[in-house]
């Protein structure tokens, strides 16, 4: 994983604001799933984040894209503006209180609400043993990956509104214990648990919170934890979008506390 900024650097770097306007009806086909909504998506420079940033501007969202690196979100960020939409870059480090404090501000202070938090930056950590995991890595990745999502839900949740939608990651190994997993694996069982509380608390409030496996795909992490496969037997990120646009629209509004598949819902 590259880490080129430290948190501080994070914190004092000012967001990238690109704004497009007028070009959407001409971008667009069909029903806009997302006109209107603000969607704020972690780990957005490249993966399963970039997929679902382009995909999101597509349908008519404002996006506020994330990750550590400013310069790995510009492409990104010029790419959804191409597509017509608003984009607003805040280079942060998910897993530091501070820096998320300053993401949400960015967020509302440009946009004025969370209609959709996209919980999706992650780290992957060790392919080993527990008895030879490192603890400082152990803790890097509980923070990056659990520990992060818990920040950005706590500060996200005051400036969301009814019918909004948090969208929490997991993965095969959040159900499953396998050997070799470590930190990830423990990190994404509970993001599992924190999905149902976010559920069982927000219900009221007509705030929903789902979990999505999306499965195997052709990403820099996937290649990491599997570097004898064949990347062209998985599928990319972008053909695996679909799951995330529906709950991230008006379309599952009622939906909340449940567990999907990407690849078994349906490919974009
Ligand atoms: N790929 C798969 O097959 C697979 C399967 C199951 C689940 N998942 C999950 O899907 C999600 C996306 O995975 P991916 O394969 O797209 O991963 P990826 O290609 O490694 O991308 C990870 C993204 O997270 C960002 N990031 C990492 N640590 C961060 C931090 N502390 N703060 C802010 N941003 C951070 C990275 O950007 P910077 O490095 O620039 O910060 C990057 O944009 C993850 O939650 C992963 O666990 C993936």
């Amino acid at each position: 994983m590259i880490d080129n900024l430290r948190t501080s650097d994070a914190v004092g770097t000012p967001p990238v604001d690109i704004t497009a306007q007028g070009t959407k009806t001409e971008t667009r086909k069909g029903n806009i799933m997302l006109e209107g909504k603000v969607a704020l998506i972690t780990g957005a420079s490249r993966g399963l984040g970039r997929a679902l940033a382009l995909a999101y501007a597509g349908e008519g969202a404002k996006l506020v894209i994330n990750a550590r690196s400013e310069d790995s979100l510009k492409p990104v960020a010029e790419e959804a503006q191409g597509a017509g939409a608003e984009v607003l870059a805040v280079p942060a480090d998910v897993a530091s209180a501070a820096d998320v404090e300053g993401l949400i501000q960015a967020t509302v202070g440009r946009f004025g609400r969370i209609d959709v938090l996209v919980n999706n930056a992650g780290l992957l950590g060790p392919r080993v043993k527990i008895e030879e995991y490192p603890e400082d890595e152990w803790r890097r990745v509980i923070d990056a990956n659990l520990t992060a999502p818990f920040l950005l839900a706590k500060a996200a949740i005051p400036h969301m509104p009814e019918g909004a939608s948090i969208i929490n990651i997991v993965s095969g190994v959040s159900v499953e214990g396998r050997a070799e997993w470590g930190a990830y694996s423990v990190s994404k069982f509970g993001v599992e648990g924190l999905s149902q509380i976010l559920a069982a608390e927000l219900k009221d409030r007509g705030i929903r919170a789902n979990a999505v496996d999306p499965g195997g795909m052709r990403t820099e992490m996937r290649a990491a934890a599997y570097p004898e496969e064949d990347p062209q037997t998985k599928i990319t990120p972008e053909e695996n979008t679909a799951v995330f646009l529906y709950l991230a629209s008006d379309d599952s509004k009622e939906v909340t506390g449940q567990r999907f598949k990407a690849q078994e819902y349906g490919r974009a």
